[in-house]
């Protein structure tokens, strides 16, 4: 083994001195595999390893190589925002010496302050965006790294990460890729598609053992374990094991509600086991999940009770802090089990000696129920035992009865790993980028796309070019009947409109139900509703009967309408642009999560997505010479959820809906009454003494 003082002279000396603290002594065999196969040389790599079995240490040694030796930027690009943020912190703390940004918001910047740093980290949607908008220090990129590259797999976010490599390859010839993964079935297909060394290890650092439980029994490859507890269901009966051994649990479920109603099941279990200090610090932490809103919603103060006895739940239905909160204490030690949906299943270090694969099937809104692949489940259970926190980890999957253990042992532990395939040969996700291309004057021809295509893993792994010939030819004439793109000779210029339709990064579709629909409409739920009727604003809340009464309102708007729908999808999107309006009128989060049968982070993810489309929209419209002040007042009201007349207040920092509110029924009604006599006094007596001070410190 490669001690980690051998590495002197190997790897930058300002690197080696943050090893030590990081307990970091000797490389793990894919770590000193990537080092032989050129690592440091600039050789692209492919890493096909377990989970923790420290590819994130081989991504650092070669952004470091490449920002201190070779003094040229790095880039750091993963499919999810979570984890690209995780990793930017951790990146941060250890190495204080480098200029660190990460980049995955707006995606209309170019966000020109990038070019000052060293390392930027992204989401693969953000990267792609960045380019569109001409980015102009691509030539400075020394080194790619993409983490969990078998998203090239992902039906939703395998296409733009692939197109994104592919330009990346072109664009930045020199720059060194290094692409890593713990679950790619074909990584010597992979590697080959990206002119890559194979790095290929079974080595895991710590022991993870996969085993099925029946009964009060798990069972693995080589014995059988008696589960600690008396409990007769079994999940709650690993959970009692767990506890007893003093550790904690990861559990995954196919649903929101599953991980919630599991929660509360298993929270007598928990609690019983907690100390006096432990519930102590629990029920200030139960506070804080508490009051994340201003008004708590049913969802809050379930997650509150359960959190005071040692137990949370954990899926996209949490508001940041609140799933920030539960992520901490759960490292800290404080949580005992999670309930969670996958969202906590890529790439995290977690201190979960034991996970729990409780659903094998994951249902989600616009897919349906899906079975898990044997790729997702060695990623859940790799959350399992990871090096930091733990000296040994167990992964487990529930057999309903005797018969199945087989079963699920060969499905699932036995199985090798699914090959990765492109999922970009649809006409739906190559228009998008097909207009990408020509708006940014990267491709001009037909010939020139093909040859591009021909260059993704699609190209690669279907090299049939006579229907992607035929695929591209529809894509084409499609944009050019939108006037998106137009031709000349054989040169494909974009028009106006189809420049900014790419540089706002919606669906062309999208966007074309947009220019044909805003110059019709005449309200300001019409807004909303045109709004809400796009692809991006999919999957939508359930449709209100007060949607159903609506609707034909609003027929006008929808003949002739280019986008396809599913049964009561109309009523559904129209239902969702009721749901924001409520939210612009002030309604309480409270009321607005029952009423439409949703969650407050589905709520705030559709406000987020709901804020682009209207920007996006105010731009078509600005394009179209139309009026804008509507929507320009919409998306502020929407954003901050407020009705017209607390415009001027909302301005503040420190002052949201609420407090504006509060603000504007005591006679404060626009900021410049701040400087009425008695005013100080009355927003002290409102707020207190430290708010008070920052809001009167504005004038
Ligand atoms: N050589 C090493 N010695 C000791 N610990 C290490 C070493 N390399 C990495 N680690 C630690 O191992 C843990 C897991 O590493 P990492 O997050 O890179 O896993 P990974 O291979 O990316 O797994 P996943 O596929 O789950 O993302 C981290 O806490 C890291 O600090
Ligand atoms: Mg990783």
């Amino acid at each position: 083994m490669v001690q980690a003082s051998e590495l002197r002279g190997a790897i930058p000396n300002e690197m080696l001195e943050t090893l030590e603290q990081r307990g970091i002594k000797s490389l793990t065999p894919p770590q000193e595999m990537a080092l032989k196969r050129g690592l440091l040389k600039g050789s692209n790599i492919v890493v096909a390893s377990p989970t923790a079995s420290g590819k994130t240490f081989i991504a650092e040694m070669a952004i470091a190589n490449c920002v201190i030796r070779n003094r040229k930027k790095a880039v750091y690009v993963a499919p999810m925002r979570a984890l690209v943020s995780e990793k930017y912190e951790e990146f941060k703390e250890a190495y204080p010496f480098m200029k660190i940004a990460i980049s995955i918001g707006d995606l209309d910047s170019l966000d020109p302050w990038l070019s000052g740093y060293d390392i930027v980290f992204a989401s693969t949607e953000k990267f792609d965006s960045l380019i569109r908008h001409g980015l102009n220090w691509l030539g400075e990129v020394g080194c790619i790294i993409i983490d969990e590259v078998h998203m090239l797999d992902d039906p939703g976010r395998g296409p733009t990460l692939e197109i994104l490599i592919t330009k990346l390859r072109r664009l930045c010839r020199s720059a060194q890729i290094v692409a890593l993964s713990a679950t790619i079935g074909n990584a010597k297909e992979i590697a080959e598609w990206l002119g890559a060394e194979l790095v290929e290890s079974d080595y895991r650092p710590v022991r993870l053992e996969k085993g099925v439980v029946f009964g009060g029994k798990a069972y693995f490859l080589d014995r059988e374990d008696d589960l600690e507890g008396a409990s007769s269901i079994p999940e709650i009966r690993i959970v009692q094991d767990t506890l007893s051994r003093g550790k904690q649990i990861l559990i995954f479920y196919g649903t929101k509600r599953n991980a919630e109603a599991s929660a509360e099941r298993l929270s007598q279990t928990v609690n019983d086991a907690l100390s006096r200090a432990e519930r102590l610090r629990l029920s200030e932490l139960s506070e804080v999940i508490l009051h994340a809103l201003s008004h708590p919603t049913a969802q809050c103060e379930k997650l509150s009770k359960l959190v005071a006895k040692g137990v949370a739940f954990h899926h996209s239905g949490l508001v940041n802090a609140q799933r920030h909160a539960i992520e901490s204490a759960f490292r800290s030690g404080l949580l005992k089990a999670v309930c969670s949906t996958t969202t906590l299943g890529y790439g995290v270090n977690l201190p979960a000696h034991t996970v729990l694969i409780r659903d094998t099937s994951r249902y989600s809104e616009g897919m349906g129920s899906e079975k898990l692949s044997v790729n997702e489940v060695t990623q859940l259970l790799g959350r399992a035992g990871r090096p930091k926190y733990d000296t040994e980890g167990r992964g487990l999957l529930i057999a309903k009865a005797r018969s199945e253990i087989m079963d699920i042992y060969e499905r699932y532990i036995n199985a090798d790993l699914e090959p990765i395939s492109s999922k970009l040969g649809v006409q739906p996700i190559l228009r998008m980028h097909v207009l990408a291309f020509i708006a940014a004057r990267m491709l001009k021809t037909k010939e020139g796309i093909l040859a591009f295509l021909r260059e993704t893993l699609y190209g690669y792994q279907f090299a049939n070019t006579r229907e992607l010939e035929v695929i591209l030819g529809n894509v084409l004439s499609e944009l050019e009947s939108w006037r998106f793109i137009e031709r000349k000779g054989s040169l494909y210029e974009p028009t106006r409109m189809g420049q900014r339709v790419s540089e706002l990064y919606i669906d062309p579709l999208s966007a074309k139900w947009l220019i044909e629909t805003l110059p019709k409409v005449t309200d300001e739920l019409g807004y909303l509703f045109t709004v809400c009727n796009t692809l991006e604003m999919r999957p939508h809340v359930r449709a209100t009967e007060e949607a159903f009464e609506l609707l034909p309102g609003y027929d006008y708007l929808l003949e002739g309408s280019v986008i396809s729908y599913d049964v009561d999808e109309p009523e559904k999107s129209l239902s969702t642009a009721l749901a924001l309006r409520d939210w612009a009128d002030e309604k309480p989060e409270r009321d607005i999560v029952k009423n439409y049968g949703t969650t407050p982070g589905t709520l705030f993810a559709k406000l987020n997505n709901a804020d682009w489309m209207l920007y996006a929209s105010t731009e078509l419209a600005k394009l179209m010479h139309l009026g804008v002040s509507k929507l320009l007042e919409l998306r502020i009201r929407t954003k901050y959820g407020v009705k017209k007349e607390l415009l001027d207040l909302i301005r503040l920092e420190q002052v949201g809906r609420v407090r504006a509110r509060l603000m504007y029924s005591n006679g404060i009604r626009r900021v410049a009454d701040l400087r009425l006599p008695g005013s100080a006094e009355k927003v002290q007596r409102l707020f207190g003494k430290e708010v008070a001070k920052r809001i009167m410190e504005q004038l």
